[in-house]
Order: structure tokens, then sequence, then C-alpha cells
């Protein structure tokens, strides 16, 4: 800890925008993403491929982590196994149909394969036909080594529809909607192939507002501190307050919503607080809201 708290000092001294934000990433892995702690898991592919399994994985760029039969984990960079736990998904999934929309490498259809879904059907469209940072090989490696059963379809999210892939008791729609031009629209499309449960996940912006909001993440003659998630992703579009995912959620024709995650604590409040008002110093504001929706 006192290592820790002297290399800060001195990256305040050189840098000090660059030390506020380590403080602030600190922080909120600390307070706010702590339920998904327990369950990181190092990643353990190896650098140097040393056998056939370990090579296929090497050549795919990843982008979840998923646990392999053999003790390994795809090489993703989000850390899906600490996300899962921020879903709050039932432990049990067994007779239910699934589909996961925006799957990429697959990670939480294979996870509501593993909790016992009687069916999933993985869908995607950008990364899968190659507009991507990533591509459909992924899934499809993780796929065959897992033995799975989950089908796949590339199908874009705006042509979701009972008649293009039926409905399913529960639908993931997860790190999707900020990357979509027509959300609402998007939103009316999943809400048509649901039967009970959306579990939706997303950026969210402006969480000190109450009135329903998005924020344009395309403007490039704006100021950095204005569409910082689009700096970090340019595939960003809108990304939503929670008023306005609320709202959406309901005229998308839901009835019950809950927010699952997070659980506000006073910290991580203060910690949005925070973020709303230091713009200035370009603080990284990435936060995540799961809600449960319910016909
Ligand atoms: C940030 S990734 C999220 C992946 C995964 N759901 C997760 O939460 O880790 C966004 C995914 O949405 C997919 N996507 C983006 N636009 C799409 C569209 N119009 N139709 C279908 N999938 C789309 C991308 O290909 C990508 O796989």
């Amino acid at each position: 800890m006192a290592s820790r708290l002297r290399r800060l000092a001195s990256r305040f001294r050189t840098n000090p925008g660059a030390a506020l934000r380590d403080v602030h990433r600190f922080v909120e892995d600390t307070l706010i993403r702590r339920n998904g702690r327990a369950s990181l898991r190092r990643v353990n592919v190896p650098r140097e491929p040393y056998d056939e399994i370990a090579r296929e994985v090497m050549a795919v760029r990843w982008f979840h982590r998923i646990p392999l039969p053999d003790g390994r984990v795809t090489p993703g960079v989000s850390n899906t196994p600490r996300y899962v736990r921020t879903l709050h998904l039932p432990d049990s999934l067994a007779g239910k149909t699934v589909l996961d929309v925006g799957a990429w490498d697959g990670y939480y259809a294979f996870d509501a394969e593993r909790r016992g879904a009687a069916r999933v059907l993985a869908t995607d469209h950008f990364c899968w036909s190659g507009g991507g940072w990533g591509t459909r090989a992924g899934f499809d490696l993780a796929h065959r080594l897992l033995g799975s059963k989950v089908e796949a379809r590339d199908i874009d999210v705006y042509d979701l529809s009972p008649q293009t892939v039926g409905t399913f008791d529960v639908v993931l729609f997860l790190g999707v909607l900020y990357h979509l031009p027509e959300p609402l629209t998007a939103l009316e499309r999943v809400a048509s192939v649901t039967r009970e449960r959306l579990v939706l996940e997303t950026l969210v912006d402006l969480t000190f507002m109450r009135q329903p909001a998005l924020t344009f993440q395309r403007g490039r003659s704006q100021p950095p501190s204005q569409y910082r998630h689009w700096r970090r992703d340019p595939t960003t579009w809108f990304v939503p307050n929670e008023a306005a995912v609320v709202t959406m959620l309901e005229h998308a024709g839901f009835a019950r919503i809950e927010r699952v995650y997070p659980r506000w604590s006073a910290a991580s409040r203060l910690l949005h607080l925070a973020n709303a008002t230091l713009p200035l110093v370009h603080v990284q504001k990435d936060f995540r809201m799961v809600f449960h929706a319910w016909k």
C-alpha cells in the first residue's frame, strides 16, 4: 500500500491528469465493481503458444474471457467472469429458452447453457460480419472447444422479430444499446422477442440527472469531456441515463423494471457526482448499469 501511494505521489508530480484517472479507476473498481471481485481469474493462456489449442486461441482477437474445459481462459479484453456477477442472472435457467443479442465471443450464451437453458440462440451482426474490432472466430472456436450446443445466427438487432427468430423466455441485451444509432427502435425489436425477462446492460451517462436524457457521442467538434465514451470507442452513439433507460423500456412495453446493478451506496453516488462535476480534468467515466425488465 505504501509503495502504491509513493508511486501515485510521483505520478501526480509528473502527470496530474493521469494520476487523477488512476485514483478514479481504483475507487471505481473498489466501490462500484466489487460485486464481481471474487470471480476475477487470471488470464492463463501463455503468451508463447505451446500446443495446438493454445495456438488456435492465441490466433483470435478475444473480447471475452471464456473458461475452457482444460482450465485455461481466453485472453479477452473484457473481464467477463467479473461482469457476469453484476447481471444477477438466476442461478438456474433450467428449461428456459435464451436469446443473447450481440453475443460476440459468446461468453454469456455459453454461460446460459451452463445454467441449464433448454435452448440458447446467440446472435450478432456488427462484429460477426466483419465490421468490428473482433470477428466471429472466437465464438466458433469456443463453441467447438466447449462442445456447445448454442445456436448461432448473424442477424442485425433491427431485424429481430417473432417471425425471424421466434420468442424467448430470457433475452440478454448486454453492452449493445449504446452502439446503436436508433436505441428506441432496437429496444422495440428486442421487446418483441422477449416472453418473460429482458436483461439489459448498458453504459450510462448523466447519472446525476433525474430527467430522461441521453448524450450524443458523435460530436467531433465538442470538447473531449463531452464525448468521452466516443473517444474510447468510436462505435458508441447514444449513452442514456437511468431515467432514459427506464422510460425507453416502458415505451417498448415492459411493465416492471428493476435496476439490479449497481446497488447504490453513498460512496458510489458521491463518485458519480464527482464525475459530473469534474469534466475539466477529464476523469475517466465508464459507469454501467444492469436492468431486469418483465412484460
Ligand atoms: C460491446 S460488445 C458486447 C458484447 C457482449 N454482449 C458483452 O456484453 O460482452 C457489442 C456487441 O454488439 C454487436 N452489435 C453492434 N451493433 C449491432 C447490430 N446492429 N446488430 C447486432 N449486433 C450488433 C457487436 O458486434 C458486438 O458484438
